[in-house]
């Protein structure tokens, strides 16, 4: 490569964004899940703070709930690193509030990791793969897991139509890091499109595009159903990031 051409391209800029507007309805609890705590500090203040403890990751967009007064939370120390912005009715709307507002700020090629608030137990060292793999890469990926189940696919009626093909079965994790132009755009045409849009990479595939799927730690659980939190404070006891018992 020319020499100016190598002066010319510019350092990747990473950002993250949190999806954190949901209700969480699935625990059947009086509060959002992610305001439950795992130690002293929330299920949110834990998975935040991954983002703003790593030196790579420029700022972090946080997407509250309408409902929620951010004063009131325990959230990390920042920096004027964090930004609040408010969430929309589905997590694709709450995503695409926090694209606007990256794109007000950051450059087009700039890359975005959305990762959701309910995930607190991401290694750190999975951040960093996700870096180091896709920072040149032409489309971006996401944090999987291969299967260990084998799938099957439901007729609708109770009944399995067919099985899958294990070996090429994989769990969608998140973060999901894109570029922020291409996310943005993906996201809007597949919500116009009334295509149901649950991570960021069905709405890049919306677009033909094939993001790459980058092996991620299986301790990478979404808190949902009541017994996940049992198992998010042993992982996070196992990665020293836990300093008491938990109270829901
Ligand atoms: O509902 P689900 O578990 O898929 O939510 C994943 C993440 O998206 C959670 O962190 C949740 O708070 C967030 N979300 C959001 N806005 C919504 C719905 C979900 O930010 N309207």
């Amino acid at each position: 490569m020319a020499e100016s051409a190598q002066m010319a391209e510019r350092e990747p800029v990473f950002w993250a964004l949190i999806p954190a507007a949901g209700i969480g309805r699935r625990m059947g609890l009086d509060r959002p899940k992610q305001y439950l705590t795992l130690g002293s500090r929330t299920i949110l203040a834990h998975t935040l703070s991954i983002f703003l403890e790593h030196p790579r990751i420029r700022g972090v967009v946080l997407v509250l709930g309408p409902d929620v007064d951010p004063d009131a939370l325990d959230l990390p120390l920042a920096g004027g690193r964090l930004f609040r912005v408010a969430g929309g009715a589905e997590r694709a709307d709450s995503v695409q509030n926090g694209l606007d507002f990256l794109s007000e700020r950051a450059h087009g090629d700039d890359w975005v990791l959305v990762h959701d608030a309910a995930r607190p137990c991401l290694p750190a060292s999975d951040v960093d793969r996700l870096l180091r793999e896709l920072r040149d890469d032409p489309v971006g990926g996401l944090l999987a897991c291969p299967s260990t189940d084998t799938i099957k696919w439901s007729d609708g009626a109770g009944r399995v139509e067919h099985s899958l093909e294990r070996e090429r079965v994989w769990r969608a994790l998140t973060p999901q890091m894109f570029r922020l132009d291409m996310l943005r755009r993906a996201n809007a045409q597949a919500r116009s499109g009334g295509h149901a849009v649950t991570d960021e990479a069905s709405a890049i595939e919306y677009l033909g595009e094939h993001p790459r799927l980058i092996e991620g730690s299986a301790m990478n659980i979404k808190i949902t159903r009541a017994e996940d939190l049992e198992l998010a404070r042993l992982y996070l006891m196992q990665q020293g990031r836990l300093d008491g018992g938990y109270r829901p």
